[in-house]
């Protein structure tokens, strides 16, 4: 594997160690792809109806900015291995009906709840070394058919460090370079990387799709839909035209839906 040239490895997968400035990157409504992209999308897949039952188990939940969209009437759990993540989202908390643990969700989960109508575990479960033992728990703690969004990092054209952008001059043509594909990986990424070298790490891990497809059936799941979610941004400039084609053609994010069988 490729060596990192940033400050540390961390030891844990929790963003404890980034966990101020991811804080203040996502604030109350999210970053700029939660807000435009990512919490629209997962409000339509979850299909929280208003009035109707709804208990949401959101996984590796950071700071709570899932909890702060959904409907007020909704009971909520939230979990995350990082301490100053749940310590801010319990400190903009006013709902009485949403609660945050502090948790491995790739372990016993420190909760009793196994009824919960709907699971969702957004940008976390490729910085989760075990990911198949999170299905398992979001299985364990969902009623018979509970639904589970799972929103990743596209999986198959954003691996860090082995995709990247590339121009072709004669074709005018921005393309997408995959380096490496099939191979399980465990990447040390850049938080912050207008840092560069001094900025702190964290933990991915890279999976092809089928093994995404193989942990949903072994925690005993059906996909129910896979959503490609691209960026809204425009190019301006003189490769704005091959910029904006290939940004519509390679989407960021990957949304798979599943349900409990
Ligand atoms: C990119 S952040 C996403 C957080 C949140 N879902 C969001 O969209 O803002 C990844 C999160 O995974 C959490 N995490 C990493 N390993 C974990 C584990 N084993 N159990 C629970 N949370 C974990 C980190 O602490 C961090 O909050």
């Amino acid at each position: 594997m490729p060596e990192n040239n940033s400050k540390t490895k961390p030891k844990t997968t929790s963003w404890e160690n980034v966990g101020g400035w991811y804080n203040s990157i996502v604030g109350d409504d999210g970053h700029y792809y939660h807000q435009k992209i990512i919490l629209p999308g997962v409000l339509k897949l979850l299909g929280i109806e208003k009035g109707t039952d709804c208990a949401l188990l959101d996984l590796a939940c950071g700071q709570g900015v899932l909890a702060r969209q959904l409907p007020v009437h909704c009971l909520y759990t939230g979990i995350d291995i990082s301490p100053t993540l749940i310590k801010a989202a319990k400190s903009t908390n006013k709902n009485p009906r949403f609660e945050f643990v502090l948790g491995d969700t790739s372990k016993t989960l420190p909760i009793k709840k196994q009824d919960f109508t709907h699971a969702a575990i957004i940008l976390a479960l490729q910085n989760i070394e075990a990911g198949d033992q999170v299905l398992l728990n979001a299985a364990r703690h969902l009623q018979k058919g509970g639904k589970f969004v799972i929103v990743l990092n596209h999986p198959c054209f954003r691996i860090p460090r082995q995709s990247s952008w590339g121009i072709e001059e004669e074709k005018k043509l921005q393309y997408r370079r995959i380096d490496r594909y099939q191979t399980e990986m465990k990447i040390p990424i850049q938080a912050n990387p207008s840092k560069g070298g001094s900025s702190e790490a964290t933990w991915s891990f890279h999976h092809p799709l089928s093994t995404y497809s193989k942990w949903i059936k072994a925690a005993g799941f059906v996909i129910d839909s896979i959503d490609e979610w691209c960026s809204d941004k425009t190019s301006t400039g003189k490769n704005a035209k091959m910029e904006n084609r290939s940004r519509e053609e390679f989407p960021l994010f990957m949304a798979i839906t599943c349900v409990k069988n």
